[in-house]
């Protein structure tokens, strides 16, 4: 059998006295959307901090592709193919909304290529490609008529699809998504989960952060419950309203 596309195996995370993380395994299988779903401070953020790069693990392995990704800065985990977005959004003052789509790109150029986009005729191309896949992103986030607005002046969700557009420009193999739809009304989840569905079927696997249980349970291929640190039930997304441990820990139902 194939490695999968993303393995955590045993991954722990201590910060001083508390447990973030422990013992952390799932995979992530090539081409899926797994979600991961877990009450406020289970550990979920902290773990994406480990797979993308912002945090090391104190035990435990995480690979990408069969590759461990062991001692890989956060820049070489997105170069290797791992992008996130972060569950508070950036904002970039001063940056027009394509302007900050376009900057995403500049981590694929090494330091000192940037001078030479603006002079050789490939860079001229890259430039024009860069822009050409950053008004793609736009359009699929249905952003494209703020392309020349500042971020700044975007209201929450503009901002959240601004950061899914600056990682998906980016080309990932896989997506880190930190609860894309914190603050959207029903219907603004809806096209949210429409875009990731349209990742997905253009061959983006996804790893997804959500507190929107329908959300998770109408687009993922898997569910992976963390609570107080560890992975307590792992089940389709079907199941996962009447998984008892999921109902007890999560949902605030007795089981
Ligand atoms: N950098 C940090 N330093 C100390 N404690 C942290 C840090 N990041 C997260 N924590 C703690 O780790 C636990 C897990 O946090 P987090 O991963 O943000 O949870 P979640 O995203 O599931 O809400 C929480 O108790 C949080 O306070
Ligand atoms: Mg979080």
């Amino acid at each position: 059998m194939s490695d999968p596309l993303l393995r955590c195996q045993s991954v722990t995370k201590r910060f001083g006295g508390l447990r973030a993380l422990h013992d952390v395994s799932f995979d992530v299988p090539e081409g899926s959307i797994v979600g991961l779903i877990g009450p406020n401070g289970a550990g979920k953020t902290t773990l994406f901090n480990c797979i993308s790069g912002f945090l090391r693990p104190d035990h435990g392995e995480i690979s990408l592709g069969g590759r461990s990704l062991r001692g890989q800065s956060a820049s070489q985990v997105a170069s290797a193919g791992i992008v996130r977005t972060f569950q508070s959004v950036r904002t970039f003052p001063g940056f027009t909304v394509l302007e900050s789509v376009l900057a995403a790109q500049y981590v694929r150029f090494r330091a000192g290529a940037v001078d030479s986009i603006l002079r050789l005729p490939r860079h001229r191309r890259e430039l024009a490609e860069m822009r050409e896949r950053a008004f793609a992103a736009l359009e699929l986030l249905g952003l494209a008529g703020l392309a020349g607005a500042r971020c700044e002046d975007q209201p929450l969700l503009s901002q959240r699809k601004i950061e899914v557009a600056r990682a998906i420009v980016t080309e990932p193999k896989l997506l880190l998504l930190d609860e894309p739809s914190a603050g959207a009304t029903p219907r603004e989840s809806q096209e949210l989960a429409e875009v990731v569905r349209h990742l997905n079927a253009d061959g983006m696997s996804v790893l997804l952060i959500e507190h929107n249980v329908p959300f998770i349970t109408g687009l993922a291929d898997w569910v992976e419950v963390l609570h107080f640190g560890e992975i307590v039930a792992s089940c389709a997304p079907g199941d996962v309203v009447d998984d008892p441990v999921v109902a007890e820990i999560y949902l605030g139902r007795a089981a």
